[in-house]
């Protein structure tokens, strides 16, 4: 098979040394653990934080390579390694953040650390689950494996297993947090197939700091019927990473096209297992200034088919990425070609390819109770067993003297213990009533003392207890020897000379035991019972009154405490800093009721400062709410406040990022001489509805937001919307069960939910009323109220229109000719569904914005078969004249 697959695949694999620059970015969230090292330090070619790995792992040989590979270029964080020649199965384990999408990648330079000149084969494990087989086909060779995954608990472990090819070692563990819009499957985990710089020389491999995530891009050996094309002008994308792929400017300044202009650019992958399922990501950008009489654009194709349904035309220094939705699958090879398209005089063009392929981690791992009952048991007691990773699964690593209970859906539980023969001292740990599926504990022949605890009548499941052999004194629990006599527990207590069964007398009485012992049960469990409840309601109001239950996963990034006096001085201005900023507020952007809002330069970015009037009334009330919450609440659909003037009576200001398209309101009613496409439109409704779903669903409490209109929906350069203007916002606690707040009726009618206003009762409903306007606005162009129409207000436009059946009556005439009906239809739905009269009746934002992405994905696949698209990422990059800054 001649096929470019091989290339690929070794391009991947064979990486050698590498040189970076160093930049400043920020590696917030990064964990970086070098595996082997004694001490923490900075790396010095990628600037990165290296800490030792002594704290995630228990076990294992501390190594450095031979000096015969330790070149000036080598990463430091592989010149140590940590060896595992004791054992089956040895494990790190990682505290992270839960709910986090993290790319996770280990790397594994062997370089003759141990003189033996022969390389191991082993199995990585992710938690419970099988990684990969790591095989190093040279001394030499760096391996990279990597995952993207969500992290579900607050850990993660990486186990290395012995398969008896050698003995396993690691050199690096590495973390990076990735934004959750960014390589999203529709199943599994993702492990990186490859990842090449398109073009790049055969020497140069990518990463942090020019890559913001560390991945690392490695260069593609050159293919013989192609050829590299690059350009120097292309330095930085300094604009947001919208959906978070976006690629180093540096990996785009490189690409290839096909010397034979008419025949297309091919390259083919595949794997024999034809279920592997492959996510892929193509990035172009146009690096050639083309002529007038120029064009490039082009169609992929995989396997004859078309992929992505529309032309490729990359913008001059501009990022655009076509990206799988759902995966590829079914075949054990995968053609792809670039074909170049009528009309278009340059050939195809690729700047970076990445290929993924679908783990499915399905094995679930232990109980976490179990665990960390478990793990404190481990603890208590020092037990120096091989007791790493995972306790239960995988079934065949379970931990010696653990039995497990095995049911392929739900998580394992802990049913049997044996700690026999452990030298065990001390007394008997309290942690083992937290296995609360306990049905075998066996301590004998160990050496533990003080009495048999109590706790042991309140684990129902124990059938086997068996504490023979140990010094335990006093008195064996009542209870206990009840259950013993009714034959539904064995319990073994001999060889412990201080420990008495009962006293005589109570023996003589048979009838009351059993009733002591019963009330004793029961008391234990009451006490048990409102420990339990004093401990939920602690930890509550620790929290502030904000947790409505405490089993559900709290993945908020905020804390809202409403009542806090303003912090973060840091952000606060002086009055000469705002006079300077505006250049004594020369020029003005807008007016509203609370003063006016001014242009301005702080440090190298633009920013729009609002004064607030000293005749507004509510004025320094909603200046107060909206510092407080923009202190506090970020997200990239919310505009962000960069600082403020607290000066009293004149001289307040609120500072923000300056939204260069102004707000959607003018916008859509041509103020500004742009007509915004329907796909335009549709994004900026998804954009503000995730916005509104994190003040929602993301905050604690939840936020509402109170006068969402198209004028509070503000636009930057690049088209991407944030909701502003807070000033109405009111932080929602959902204690005691309350579904809604009463308040005075705030709001801009029209956008006005007709509830609200005969009820008030304010419910995050109100917002998605007046979202399911902006929505209607969006499609029909319309304002909200026409004072001059019959059906004055846009609901009841929309709806004598819409029940003829007529869609493009209701249509905006601007997008008549460039929109997909069946996106436009299930966008009229969904903005009806949230202006339903009834609050219930309404969506809620999660599902307004994932009925939004249905319908974007409608109309950016006009057919409504093809399941992949192809997103703009950014459409302009910033670059300078002159070399480059080497
Ligand atoms: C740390 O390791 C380096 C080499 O790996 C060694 O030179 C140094 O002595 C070690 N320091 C300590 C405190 O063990
Ligand atoms: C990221 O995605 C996870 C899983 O889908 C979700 O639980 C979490 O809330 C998301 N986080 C944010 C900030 O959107
Ligand atoms: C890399 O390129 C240089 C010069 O073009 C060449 O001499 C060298 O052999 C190449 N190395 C590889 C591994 O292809
Ligand atoms: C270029 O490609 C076209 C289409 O594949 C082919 O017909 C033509 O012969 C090729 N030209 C050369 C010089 O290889
Ligand atoms: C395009 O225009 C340039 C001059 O700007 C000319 O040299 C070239 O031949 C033209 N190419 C084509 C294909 O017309
Ligand atoms: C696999 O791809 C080939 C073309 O490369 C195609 O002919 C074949 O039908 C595909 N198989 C399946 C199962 O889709
Ligand atoms: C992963 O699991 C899901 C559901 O359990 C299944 O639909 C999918 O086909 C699996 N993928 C692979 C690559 O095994
Ligand atoms: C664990 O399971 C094995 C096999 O079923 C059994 O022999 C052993 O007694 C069990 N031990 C405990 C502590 O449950
Ligand atoms: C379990 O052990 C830990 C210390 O290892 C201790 O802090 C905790 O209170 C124990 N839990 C119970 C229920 O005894």
């Amino acid at each position: 098979m001649g096929r470019f697959f091989n290339a690929f695949f070794l391009a991947f694999l064979a990486t050698s040394f590498v040189l970076y620059l160093v930049h400043a970015q920020t590696q917030q969230g990064f964990i970086s653990i070098d595996c082997g090292s004694n001490s923490s330090y900075t790396e010095p070619t990628t600037g990165i934080d290296y800490v030792s790995d002594s704290n995630y792992v228990e076990t294992g040989l501390v190594s450095s390579i031979s000096s015969d590979y330790t070149l000036d270029t080598l990463l430091q964080q592989l010149w140590n390694l940590r060896s595992f020649p004791e054992g089956i199965r040895n494990c790190y384990t990682i505290p992270v953040k839960p709910g986090t999408k993290y790319l996770i990648r280990s790397s594994f330079l062997y370089a003759n650390y141990d003189a033996k000149n022969s390389t191991p084969t082993f199995d990585i494990y992710f938690g419970p689950n099988f990684w990969t087989t790591v095989t190093l086909p040279k001394v030499q060779t760096i391996i990279d494996v990597e995952i993207i995954h969500i992290t579900t608990s607050n850990q993660v472990q990486v186990c290395l297993v012995n398969t008896g090819n050698g003995v396993p070692f690691i050199s690096a563990i590495e973390l990076r947090p990735l934004p959750n819009t960014s390589y999203v499957t529709l199943s599994g985990s993702l492990t990186a197939f490859l990842r090449l710089d398109v073009g790049a020389p055969n020497d140069t491999f990518i990463r942090f700091p020019d890559d913001v995530y560390d991945r690392v891009w490695s260069p593609l050996t050159p293919m013989v019927k192609w050829t590299p094309i690059s350009t120097t002008l292309l330095k930085s994308i300094n604009n947001e990473d919208v959906l978070g792929f976006k690629a180093p400017a540096k990996v785009l300044s490189t690409a290839s096209t096909v010397i034979n202009a008419s025949a297309p650019m091919e390259f083919s992958w595949g794997d024999i297992d034809i279920t592997t399922q492959y996510y892929v990501y193509m990035y172009f950008a146009e690096l050639q200034e083309l002529k007038a009489n120029q064009s490039r654009s082009f169609n992929i194709y995989v396997n004859d088919k078309l992929w992505i349904n529309e032309r490729i035309s990359p913008v001059y220094l501009s990022e655009l990425v076509g990206h799988s939705i759902t995966p590829f699958t079914n075949n054990d090879t995968y053609d792809c070609k670039l074909i170049m398209s009528e009309g278009s005089t340059l050939p195809p063009i690729l700047n970076a390819i990445e290929i993924y392929k679908v783990m499915n981690f399905t094995q679930p791992t232990t109980e976490q109770d179990d665990v960390d009952a478990i793990e404190s048991i481990k603890n208590n007691y020092g037990v120096t067993k091989d007791w790493q990773g995972d306790p239960c699964a995988p079934k065949m690593f379970a931990w010696q003297g653990v039995n497990c209970s095995h049911d392929a859906s739900t998580p394992p539980r802990i049913t049997g213990l044996d700690l026999s023969s452990s030298g065990l001292t001390g007394q008997i740990s309290a942690n083992i009533s937290n296995l609360a599926k306990l049905v075998v504990l066996d301590l004998s022949n160990n050496s533990l003392s003080g009495p048999v605890p109590d706790f042991l009548v309140g684990m129902s499941s124990l059938t086997v207890i068996n504490l023979s052999g140990n010094n335990l004194s006093g008195l064996i629990p009542a209870a206990l020897i009840d259950r013993k006599n009714k034959g539904s527990l064995s319990l073994s207590v001999e060889g412990n000379p201080n420990l008495h069964e009962t006293t005589s007398e109570k023996k003589k009485n048979n009838i009351v035991v059993p009733i002591v012992a019963a009330i004793g049960g029961a008391i234990i469990i009451i006490i048990l019972i409102l420990a339990y409840v004093y401990f939920i309601r602690r930890k509550r109001s620790s929290k502030g009154p904000t947790i409505a239950d405490p089993h559900s996963p709290v993945n908020s990034e905020v804390e809202l405490h409403p009542h806090e006096p303003l912090r973060t001085p840091n952000r606060q201005l002086s009055y000469t800093d705002i006079l300077k900023m505006t250049n004594n507020f020369s020029r003005l952007l807008g007016e509203g009721g609370f003063g006016k809002v001014y242009y301005g330069v702080m440090g190298n970015s633009e920013v729009a400062v609002k004064m607030l009037s000293p005749k507004s009334t509510q004025g320094y009330q909603e200046f107060q709410a909206e510092v407080d919450l923009l202190l506090r609440v970020h997200h990239r659909n919310l505009t962000s406040l960069v600082g403020y003037c607290n000066e009293g009576e004149a001289r307040m200001g609120l500072v923000y990022e300056y939204m260069g398209k102004g707000n959607l309101g003018s916008v859509l009613s041509g103020g500004r001489g742009k007509v915004l496409r329907w796909e335009e439109r549709l994004k900026i409704a998804l954009d503000s509805a995730q916005g509104l779903e994190y003040l929602h669903d993301g905050c604690r409490p939840p936020i509402i937001h109170r006068d969402i209109k198209t004028s509070n929906i503000l636009l930057n350069e690049y088209l991407q919307a944030k909701l502003a203007d807070f000033g109405l916002s009111r932080a929602f606690p959902n204690e005691g069960g309350a579904t809604h707040v009463t308040t005075r009726v705030v709001g801009t009618p029209g956008y006005l939910d007709p509830e609200y206003y005969s009820s008030y009762k304010l419910t995050e409903k109100s917002d998605v009323y007046s979202f399911g306007i902006v929505i209607l606005e969006l499609i029909t162009g319309r304002p909200v109220l026409v004072k001059t129409s019959e059906k004055s207000h846009i609901i009841q436009w929309v709806d004598s229109n819409i029940n003829q059946g007529d869609i493009y009556s209701i249509i905006d005439p601007n997008i008549k000719d460039d929109c997909n009906t069946n996106s436009v239809w299930k966008a009229v739905d969904i903005g009806m569904s949230c202006t339903a009269r009834n609050p219930i009746n309404r969506l809620t934002m999660s599902q307004v914005v994932s009925e939004l992405k249905e319908c974007l994905n409608l109309e950016l696949n006009q057919s409504g078969k093809q399941i992949d698209s192809i997103t703009t990422i950014s459409s302009t990059f910033h670059f300078e004249m002159g070399p480059m800054a080497r």
